[in-house]
């Protein structure tokens, strides 16, 4: 290898592969004409190796710990900036000024309502039914109102998809929940920022009036600031594949909400909070769940630990921690589930197994704990954080079209049965 090249050496001959730079962190080998040259591919499953695309959204330093958002530490973003900017940073690329602020606002505020037939078709979900399953169809369902496709290439019309996408999921959110809860289903506010209008539209109560608590406000902007985008995570890459078959925009967002809805990626905000009231209901003994985890005869994992990229503890993870004990604190709320929380993150982090893999606690398995001191339901944690990622779906799902990302089609090794004849079936 030299500093711009890497050389393959395979069946007699010597190949030479182009290294691509990268401003910060891990640069790539350029392998795209090795399988003209040598017949063969990379395997590389769950893509642990594999750069999917060049991207300038966000960076993450796995060993380090460090997640910046358009180069911005996610620290000083988390402390100083507020959701609706961040939303307009990762799809804009800078910060904005107060004009550019104030008309990306009034933007999604032209789009504060949804079509009346939406209701009837969420009309016809069981009552039971999971909040993300639901907010997956609603979310296609969208296409349905706004059928022409998007072209890329108008920053007008880009502009516009994102912001009309920006403000009709909050209402679908805020409206899986109420679904569930048997609540009329309400329309935006325009008097509110987008969080405080989502807060509105989800949590108000028709026989009484509501008041926007900062409290809960500050929270929720932050939760949803810490989850706005995260490179290349699977409902991302969902997004970016679905997409890069020039899919719609509302099409490719309904399958990232499916792929994060998995309790490995989204999902375990969920799971984390069901994994903690299990443990207090079995006597809150901590060292028994670690030792599960432990076990490889034993499916049990420790929700919220661990992560593909994070080597070292995530950033987000140190954030919420804190936050958590502060909003408890704020609220007068006591919860059994943090401090179990916190008894898990002691001993787990002083035992070799999560010690040698590098195991530490993850976005996921603290912000349960505030959602749920917010007074939102178990099942609507993971719609939360749909709700936060979404402006980094669309900045990536913008980015891949705009670049010319071709169609996603990995290739595979196979290794099933060789050319057969067809048996009749009398004959089998
Ligand atoms: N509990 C117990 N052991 C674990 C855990 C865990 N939570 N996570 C990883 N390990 C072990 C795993 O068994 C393996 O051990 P060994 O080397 O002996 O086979 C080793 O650590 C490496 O794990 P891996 O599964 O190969 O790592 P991965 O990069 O494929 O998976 C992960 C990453 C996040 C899916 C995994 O750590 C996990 O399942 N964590 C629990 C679910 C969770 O909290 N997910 C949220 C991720 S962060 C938010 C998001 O993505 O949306």
């Amino acid at each position: 290898m030299s500093d711009n090249k890497v050389i393959l050496n395979y069946d007699g001959k010597s190949f030479e592969y182009p290294i691509v730079d990268s401003t910060i962190g891990d640069r790539g080998i350029d392998i795209s004409k090795l399988r003209d040259q040598t017949g063969l591919i990379t395997l590389d499953l769950g893509y642990k190796n594999t750069g999917a695309t060049i991207s300038e959204i966000t960076y993450l330093d796995g060993d380090k710990g460090e997640l910046f958002y358009r180069g911005y530490p996610i620290e000083q973003i988390a402390e100083k900036s507020n959701f609706t900017e961040v939303m307009y940073l990762l799809l804009h690329g800078n910060l904005p000024t107060k004009d550019q602020f104030s008309n990306f606002e009034t933007g999604i505020k032209k789009y504060n309502f949804i079509a009346e037939e939406m209701k009837r078709i969420i009309d016809a979900f069981p009552r039971s039914a999971h909040p993300m399953g639901v907010l997956s169809a609603l979310t296609s369902a969208l296409t349905a109102f706004n059928p022409k496709a998007v072209d890329v290439k108008s920053k007008e019309e880009m502009d516009l998809a994102a912001e009309l996408m920006l403000a009709k999921f909050s209402h679908l959110c805020a409206w899986t929940y109420r679904k569930t809860q048997g609540l009329p289903l309400n329309h935006g506010d325009n008097n509110l920022n987008y969080v405080e209008n989502f807060y509105k539209m989800a949590f108000r109560l028709p026989y009484e009036d509501f008041e926007i608590d900062p409290v809960v406000v500050e929270a929720l902007d932050k939760l949803l600031i810490l989850h706005a985008d995260h490179e290349q995570n699977c409902s991302t890459s969902t997004v970016r594949m679905v997409g890069s078959a020039h899919t719609g925009l509302f099409a490719s967002i309904s399958s990232g909400v499916s792929a994060l809805w998995g309790p490995l990626h989204g999902g375990a905000n969920q799971a984390v909070i069901e994994m903690l009231e299990l443990i207090e209901k079995d006597g809150g003994d901590v060292s028994k769940y670690v030792a599960k985890a432990k076990d490889k005869e034993d499916s049990f994992r420790l929700m919220g630990f661990g992560h593909r990229v994070y080597k070292n503890f995530d950033p987000r993870a140190k954030i919420i921690k804190k936050a958590a004990d502060d909003i408890l604190g704020k609220l007068g709320i006591q919860d059994k589930a943090l401090d179990i929380a916190m008894q898990l993150e002691r001993v787990a982090l002083e035992d070799d197994y999560f010690v040698e893999r590098k195991l530490y606690p993850n976005v996921d398995f603290y912000s349960g704990i505030i959602y749920r001191a917010l007074g939102i339901p178990t099942e609507m944690f993971t719609v939360m954080f749909a709700l936060g990622r979404l402006p980094g779906w669309i900045a990536q799902w913008k980015e891949m079209r705009l670049k010319g990302d071709p169609i996603g089609r990995p290739r595979q090794v196979y290794q099933g049965a060789e050319k057969r004849d067809y048996v009749d079936i009398a004959n089998r």
